[in-house]
């Protein structure tokens, strides 16, 4: 019950009128908690979760409604990924989202957390073009991302990027590393390929690893790479939480692109992803049943998923 401060309120108020009197035709979110569920999700605890081995999940999501329901159901961080760019702007790759757009997005999450229980960990994609020239130009492209209200910026990428890592972790800005399939760079890579299948091209996954947890990034995304070396590296990474994207259940956590989980990728179903939607009865049921899968090690199944 919620107790009005007016000195002339004589009766008590549920949260389900306050509820009514914010409601719109329009899918109205919530009215904030005054009590969240949770506690919020912080860098202290990841890291945490990550030394006590307990996985760590993680989803995209690209607006209010869907980063409400993601969190409500028990997702520990929530990525704007620019792969918003297929799934909300219908574009062919990541290439030409810009960081207005990844701005809006931000916005647009963080302002549904809020109106929920906003107990997620929110991690911004630095888009294309954003962070390349140089390291000044990279704070302040994460600058605006975190004034929308992200708790972290990713970018993609080893070797130049280390700097640029450096840079922002110094000036508090905490940092997301991208590896392995790095969408960004889909047209040099020539596709959407799994990545260090070679013995050089592992070992150079293996160097730009540690020089970015050596730089100061706290996560590491491992997408499209063998299960074994992403296992491997979870093990050695000790400061830097793996999450992994195709890359077998070895990682310290789990990342999906919600659209693809929920079943609505129209094209064809990446091998790494299972549709949670098949047995789900409502969008959040299939969003805690991968919570419970990642955490119970259920997902993703090795044999299945990964490379
Ligand atoms: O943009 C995105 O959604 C991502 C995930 C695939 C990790 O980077």
């Amino acid at each position: 019950m919620l107790s009005p401060h007016s000195a002339h309120a004589m009766t008590e108020v549920t949260l389900d009128q306050v509820a009514a009197l914010h409601a719109t035709p329009y899918g109205t979110l919530p009215p904030a908690s005054p009590m969240p569920s949770r506690r919020p999700m912080s860098l202290p605890r990841l890291q945490e979760m990550r030394t006590r081995g307990e996985k760590i999940t993680m989803l995209t999501a690209y607006d209010a409604t869907f980063a409400a329901v993601a969190d409500a159901a028990g997702v520990e961080s929530i990525l704007i990924g620019d792969s918003l760019g297929m799934v909300c702007q219908g574009l062919s790759s990541t290439v030409g989202v810009s960081l207005e757009t990844m701005r809006y997005h931000t916005e647009s999450v963080t302002r549904g957390l809020n109106r929920s229980q906003a107990t997620a960990w929110v991690i911004a994609d630095l888009p294309f073009g954003s962070y390349h020239e140089s390291k000044e130009q990279a704070i302040r492209s994460a600058s605006v991302l975190m004034q929308a209200g992200a708790h972290m910026v990713k970018l993609e990428g080893g070797g130049w990027t280390t700097e640029t890592v450096h840079f922002l972790v110094e000036r508090g800005i905490p940092v997301c590393a991208h590896l392995g399939l790095t969408p960004q760079t889909v047209h040099a890579l020539g596709g959407y390929r799994v990545q260090g299948k070679t013995e050089a091209s592992a070992e150079l996954l293996r160097r730009h690893s540690h020089e970015l947890q050596d730089a100061g990034a706290s996560m590491l995304v491992l997408e499209m790479v063998p299960q074994q070396i992403a296992t491997e590296l979870t093990n050695e990474l000790l400061h830097c939480a793996t999450i992994g994207i195709g890359a077998g259940n070895g990682t310290a956590g789990q990342v999906l692109v919600l659209h693809d989980m929920l079943g609505l990728n129209l094209g064809k179903m990446p091998k790494f992803v299972r549709n949670f939607m098949t047995d789900a009865g409502s969008v959040r049921g299939a969003i805690e049943a991968y919570v419970a899968a990642v955490k119970n090690g259920n997902f993703p199944d090795n044999t299945v998923h990964a490379w």
